[in-house]
Formats: structure tokens, sequence, C-alpha cells
């Protein structure tokens, strides 16, 4: 385990430990001691480390962001009916729909006032936040249409997801006392490594275990979320004149058949393609880490991080 991951860690189970008892807080608890990646705070650390800071002067602001990503969890997991999450039901499935909603708001409300009231750092908070909204939006609207285009994908994944990876890195930069233009430099890498981040995800929605992932297998194919997978199938479907997914898509969710559909975007080539965009994705954003100023060594943890990525199967 990182260095990083160790501070951040010991971090959280502080503030978990503080809870007040009832069930509007356990189960943030309860979502905070599942297994997970951690990897918007270690972000923000390394971020801050990278531009010369004191990692231990941003804690607090990468455990604002891990808290704003779990209160996004509890929420999409209601949007998405899913029943587990990091190997264990959901907080709805656990708890109820109400409990969910509501613990899922006092976590967004305690993750700013852990957040600190620093008005630059709050501006980027906002704004970012708010995207994350936007594009979970997208995400639903999406569902219910058959016309999305790849570049509709991109820009609803860019909202949801790889903001909020950009601003993790933004707000330790900002805390370390970076420029503008390194700190504009390090939020382009941390979007790029978002944008595969996101496509691999969706990719182990579909070819992932649950043993590994903690999530159910084709999730995303029964609520007919329009992923790059199901996209580019569709269209190579439509090129070689078959209607596999086409046809269950025209089906009532429940009705769905996700295992014939995962092996018709395997047929389709799919799930090789997806990955190679993964990587391109991944490369691109590493460009971006060459321009920064002092760079050099403690960038190589940042380097590591965004690889690991790319190949994760968690
Ligand atoms: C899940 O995030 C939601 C996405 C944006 C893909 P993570 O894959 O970071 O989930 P945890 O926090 O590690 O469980
Ligand atoms: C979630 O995307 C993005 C946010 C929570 C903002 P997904 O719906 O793909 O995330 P998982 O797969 O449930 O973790
Ligand atoms: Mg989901
Ligand atoms: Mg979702
Ligand atoms: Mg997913």
């Amino acid at each position: 385990m990182s260095a990083y991951r160790a501070l951040f860690d010991a971090h959280v189970e502080r503030w978990s430990a503080e809870l007040p008892p009832g069930d509007l807080y356990a189960p943030m608890a309860y979502l905070l001691a599942l297994p997970a990646k951690r990897v918007r705070p270690v972000l923000t650390l390394m971020a801050c480390d990278l531009f010369g800071g004191d990692p231990r002067t941003a804690l607090d602001q990468a455990l604002a962001i891990e808290l704003f990503h779990n209160f996004t969890l509890m929420h999409d997991d209601i949007m998405d009916a899913a029943v587990l999450r990091r190997g264990r039901p959901t907080v709805h499935a656990h708890w109820n729909v109400n409990t969910a909603i509501l613990s899922g708001d006092a976590m967004l409300v305690m993750a700013y006032s852990v957040l600190g009231a620093d008005p630059i750092v709050l501006e980027v908070f906002n704004k970012h936040a708010l995207e994350v909204c936007a594009g979970q939006q997208l995400d639903m609207e999406f569902e219910r249409r058959t016309d999305v285009s790849l570049g509709e994908y991109k820009e609803m994944i860019r909202l949801k997801t790889a903001v909020l990876l950009a601003a993790a890195l933004r707000i330790g930069a900002i805390k370390a006392g970076a420029g503008r233009a390194d700190q504009e430099r390090i939020a382009a890498f941390g979007e790029g490594v978002g944008l595969a981040f996101q496509l691999r995800d969706d990719l182990l929605d579909a070819f992932g275990e649950t043993a590994m992932t903690g999530k159910e297998q084709g999730g995303d194919l029964r609520n007919g979320k329009k992923t790059w997978l199901l996209i580019r199938g569709l269209e190579v479907e439509r090129e070689r004149g078959s209607t596999t997914l086409h046809d269950q898509l025209a089906r009532d969710p429940s009705e769905r058949d996700v295992a014939v559909m995962i092996t018709a975007l395997r047929d389709l080539g799919v799930e090789q393609e997806a990955q190679q965009e993964v990587q391109r994705l991944a490369g691109t954003a590493l460009d971006e880490l060459e321009h920064i100023d002092p760079i050099g060594e403690r960038s190589a943890a940042l380097r590591a991080l965004a690889v690991s990525l790319v190949e994760r199967t968690a």
C-alpha cells in the first residue's frame, strides 16, 4: 500500500469512528468500511506532493472528495437499481431507498463541512460537483435513447466521472500553491485518466467478474446504459446485418438476457476495441504530465497509478 493511501485510510477511519449513532450515519460508515480503491483522495495527496506541498495539509480536502464520491455512489445505486457494491448489498438494498437518499444527502453536507472555507477550493469543488450531477442526468436520459453517439458518450463520462478525478488533482495542486498553468495541466491529466477509468469501468461491468468488481455483472446492459461497448456493438451489428443487441434492447429491462448480450458484444469484437481505446485515452493523459515543470521523480507515482488503472480488474 502506498504511503498516501495509508495516510488517507487512517484519516477516514478517524472520521468514521466519530460519526454519531443511528440510521442517518450508519450507511456512511458501512460504505466507507467496504473495500474501495480510493483513487480520488490518493490523487489529491499525490498532486499536493508533486507541487512541493505537504500531503498532510490536503487530507481534509481529500476526505471531502471521497465523501462526495461515496454520496454519489449511494444515490447512483438507487438510480441504477444496483444491489451489490464493493461486494456487499448496496445501501438501499441493505436499509431502504429513503434511508439511502437521506444518508446520501447528509454525506454531501458533511463533505462540504470537511472541505473547508477556501473560496478557490470551494469554487473548483462546486463546479465539478454540479458537472457530476449533469453527467448522471445524461447517463439516465441515454438509457431511453438508441441513437447516442460515441461523442455524446464521451461527454457524458467526462461529466459524471472524469471531472472529479481532475478536481481531486487540481485541489491537491492548489493546496501546494501550484501556479495556474500547472493546475490546468494536472487537471487535463486527471480528465484524461478519468475517461480511461470510466471506459474500463464499463468494460468490467460487462466482462469483469463479480468476485473482483464487487458489482453485479451486466447491470449496465440490463439497464440499457449507452456505454462505449453498446454503442459500438450496435454499430458493428448494423454493418454485419445482425440484430441480437438491438432485439434485446427492444425488450423490457427485466426481460433482457444479459448473458446473450455479453456473448454478442464479444462476438462483435468490441471488447478488444474498447480496451484499445482505454489505452489510447490513458496514453493521451500521460502526455500531459510531460509539460509539468517540477515533475521528475515525484511524478512516477502518478504515472504508475494511471497505468495501473488501465489494467485494473476491480
Ligand atoms: C465507481 O468508482 C464509480 C465510477 C466513477 C466508475 P470507483 O471505481 O472509484 O469505486 P470505488 O470507490 O473504488 O469502490
Ligand atoms: C457512476 O457510474 C458515476 C457516478 C457515481 C457519478 P457507474 O454507474 O458506472 O458506476 P458504478 O459502475 O455503479 O460503480
Ligand atoms: Mg452505477
Ligand atoms: Mg450509474
Ligand atoms: Mg459502472
